[in-house]
């Protein structure tokens, strides 16, 4: 029995004990991001590629007009009045309640559901379970009370529960990549128009593998929104000079260096990280597009250099995991992933010599930090959506 199954037969059998119904199921995908960090709140561009990590949902419409939900993780119950849909003390619940209240913004008012959930994307990992868990549950009403929502708008609604119930003000990334991730193909999104595009992501040349710090840094979500106001000044003292920078992603390296001197220093580096991400990932396509995998890596190592000096999100741990990799000359690149301050590293090897590596990580990482790390190989997968 595979790991997916097993998960799956235990959301079946928790949901007939507890409901007295058969459930119908659906899943919703972690992502990875191959390049384009803490672009997407900057109006700029990402690469992100959905993964075969996901959670995994039971649901059915009830007629108790109650939002009644069990975590499988958490081996915990929860329920609330679909008349009272508010934050609640329970962490995890505001997730799914979050998401229920978008539908009530939007005048829809879903009737009572049931819904059994787990899954197998580690928390705290950067691989992006809240959105999968708000996208998924946002897949899950708008198909069993049939409303039709297009996912270019369920990924917003889930993008607002995120805001408005778990308070990190993110960008629209992690949802975009939980609901249109395709199989073996990463996605280069315009984060301003939501334009995207498939690029194949073979596995002839190369592999992509993850490792996870396993440390967490509780500065995750307020340093996140620090952050995005430190951008935001950033925009405010460019557009005195330049009215046509909307967002950093409409400044040029030049312009930056142009207004340089009515910056702070902190925002200057917030800044010029940006500014110079929003490049990087326009190369990274390109050498993409020659499977020029050598120029692709070399711009993933000078991402890690820009989050880790410029703008202050990596930790001591995500520092190792990269010289680790930056030693070894068949890693051809790798960076911190996600939000920050801890959780995985992404890495580029050339194909077939993720073995000694991954031995080099396993050795060096828990002799610098004391900290056994864990590896993922991840499959770039599909979407959310229901399971047949
Ligand atoms: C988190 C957020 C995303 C994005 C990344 C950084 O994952 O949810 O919107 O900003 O951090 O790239």
């Amino acid at each position: 029995m595979t790991e997916k199954s097993k998960i799956i037969s235990e959301i079946e059998s928790k949901f007939i004990e507890l409901f007295h119904h058969e459930p119908e199921l659906y899943q919703a995908p972690g992502r990875i991001n191959l390049i384009g960090e803490h672009t997407d709140y900057n109006d700029g561009f990402v690469l992100p590629a959905a993964i075969d990590k996901a959670i995994y949902f039971g649901v059915k419409k009830n007629k108790v007009n109650k939002l009644r939900l069990f975590s499988i993780d958490y081996k915990e119950s929860f329920e609330i009045s679909m008349d009272e849909l508010e934050k609640t003390q329970v962490h995890w619940a505001n997730y799914l309640i979050g998401v229920a209240v978008q539908f009530n913004k939007r005048g829809l008012k879903p009737e009572g559901i049931d819904c059994v959930f787990g899954g197998n994307i580690p928390l705290g990992a950067g691989l992006s379970s809240s959105a999968a868990l708000e996208c998924g549950f946002a897949v899950c009403l708008n198909d069993q009370f049939s409303y039709k929502i297009p996912n270019s708008e369920l990924i917003l609604m889930a993008q607002k529960a995120e805001h408005e119930f778990a308070g990190v003000m993110c960008g629209i990334m992690d949802q975009f990549a939980s609901i249109f991730g395709k199989e073996g193909h990463v996605m280069k999104l315009d984060c301003r128009s939501l334009d995207y595009e498939y690029f194949p992501l073979t596995n002839n040349e190369v592999d992509v593998i993850l490792c996870d710090t396993r440390v967490s840094h509780s500065l995750a979500s307020s340093e996140y929104n620090v952050r995005r106001k430190e951008c935001e000044e950033g925009v405010a003292i460019l557009k005195k000079q330049y009215p046509e920078v909307n967002a950093l992603r409409d400044a040029s390296p030049e312009m930056l260096e142009s207004v340089r001197s009515g910056m702070s220093e902190n925002v200057y580096l917030r800044s010029h990280y940006v500014v110079h991400e929003v490049v990087r990932v326009n190369e990274a396509c390109e050498a993409l597009l020659k499977n020029d995998f050598v120029t692709f890596g070399q711009r993933m190592y000078a991402t890690h250099d820009g989050l880790s000096k410029e703008y202050l999100v990596s930790c001591k741990e995500l520092d190792i995991l990269v010289e680790i990799a930056r030693k070894n000359p068949d890693v051809l690149g790798a960076r911190m992933m996600g939000g920050g301050f801890g959780g995985c590293t992404i890495n580029l090897i050339r194909k077939g010599c993720t073995e000694p590596f991954i031995q080099e990580v396993l050795k060096e990482y828990p002799a610098q930090t004391g900290i056994n790390p864990i590896i993922y190989r991840v499959k770039i997968s599909d979407g959310a959506g229901r399971l047949i």
